[in-house]
């Protein structure tokens, strides 16, 4: 196959992103897509906030997609943020990639930035697969992300059943030893829509802002990104549930943690639970309350439209990226 650079399809790496969100203290939206109306919610969402965004496909939604699907996607999203108001710059992330060949691949394909995710092997493996990637990525002036301790839940094919908090005093030797531009650590977030088991009226535990804290002082300046940071909407959930759905039991992480990890060095935040809740609220919803509606029009458009004002919510409220773009 022909390899395809990101910058022909219009988009940038996540580089001048992360500086600008470092220095007016914000984060930078990462949202999962899997389909075209996902997409396009992000898209409209962000053009109409003026936020820049970094769209993102894990490997098995890249398969879902098609490999030759995607890039077109990617470019039409490019004249979607034109034509909605903002030409918001948009970057292509691989999220979880599990392999240095799965990143060339991405990379050859047209994406503009890509996470190597070898958090679960030893110290010296991570950093030596990150270090193989970042020398390909870095040739193609493709952004890397990699990640250093293991958030609990589910990273695409990789499973972790517990996880183990990101250890600071070896933050500055990884990006010595790989030269990656993004960091992704464990402070107590983790991955799905079930992130902790509360008791009725309990409130989830804080972040351990703490270790953030020390990272920031080991290594000042240097873009940190958060997984696993759906708040897990409340109001999605009970629609869900009002409507047919069973989710029991559901706790994200609340809008003033993000908050305040979007004034640090947290650049990038991980979101793609709250965006499935949102639209399978709605979807559940016209199902229950029109059983004989099969165009699916009718049911993906406005599920699409309640994911527009997701993402423009989030980036308004929380991230604190809306406005960023004149
Ligand atoms: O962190 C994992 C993301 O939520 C992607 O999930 O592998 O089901 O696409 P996925
Ligand atoms: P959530 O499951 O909290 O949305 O996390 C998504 C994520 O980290 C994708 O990499
Ligand atoms: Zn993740």
């Amino acid at each position: 196959m022909n390899k395809l650079h990101y910058s022909e399809l219009g988009l940038v790496n996540t580089r001048a992103m992360f500086t600008q969100a470092m220095e007016e203290k914000y984060a930078v939206p990462a949202y999962n897509f899997n389909n075209m109306e996902q997409l396009q919610a992000i898209v409209i969402g962000c053009s109409r906030s003026a936020s820049p965004v970094i769209l993102q496909v894990s490997g098995s939604a890249r398969s879902y997609i098609g490999n030759s699907f995607l890039p077109h996607m990617a470019r039409a999203a490019v004249d979607l943020a034109r034509e909605t108001g903002k030409a918001v710059p948009l970057a292509l992330h691989l999220d979880h990639g599990g392999s240095f060949e799965l990143a060339k691949e991405c990379i050859d394909a047209g994406f503009s930035s890509v996470m190597i995710d070898a958090s679960h092997h030893s110290f010296e493996d991570n950093a030596a697969l990150t270090k193989q990637v970042v020398a390909y990525a870095h040739d193609h002036d493709v952004s890397v992300e990699a990640e250093l301790g293991v958030l609990a839940g589910i990273e695409d094919e990789v499973v972790a059943e517990k996880s183990s908090y990101t250890r600071p005093q070896e933050v500055a030797r990884f990006l010595e030893l790989t030269g990656v531009d993004s960091l992704a650590i464990s402070i107590g977030t983790s991955h799905g829509a079930f992130k902790f088991k509360l008791q009725p009226g309990q409130e989830p535990p804080p972040l351990r802002f703490d270790i953030l804290e020390e990272i920031e002082k080991l290594v000042p300046g240097f873009p940190i990104v958060l997984h696993g940071a759906s708040s897990v909407t409340r109001e999605h959930v009970d629609l869900i549930n009002r409507y047919g759905g069973k989710m029991e039991n559901t706790a994200g992480i609340p809008a003033d943690q993000l908050r305040k990890a979007a004034a640090s060095a947290v650049c990038k935040v991980n979101i793609d639970s709250d965006g499935r809740l949102a639209m399978t609220a709605i979807i559940r919803k016209i199902f229950a309350e029109k059983p004989g509606e099969f165009d699916l029009r009718k049911y993906l458009g406005p599920a699409r439209d309640e994911l527009v004002e997701m993402v423009i919510r989030k980036n308004t409220s929380v991230l604190g990226s809306a406005g960023r773009i004149k």
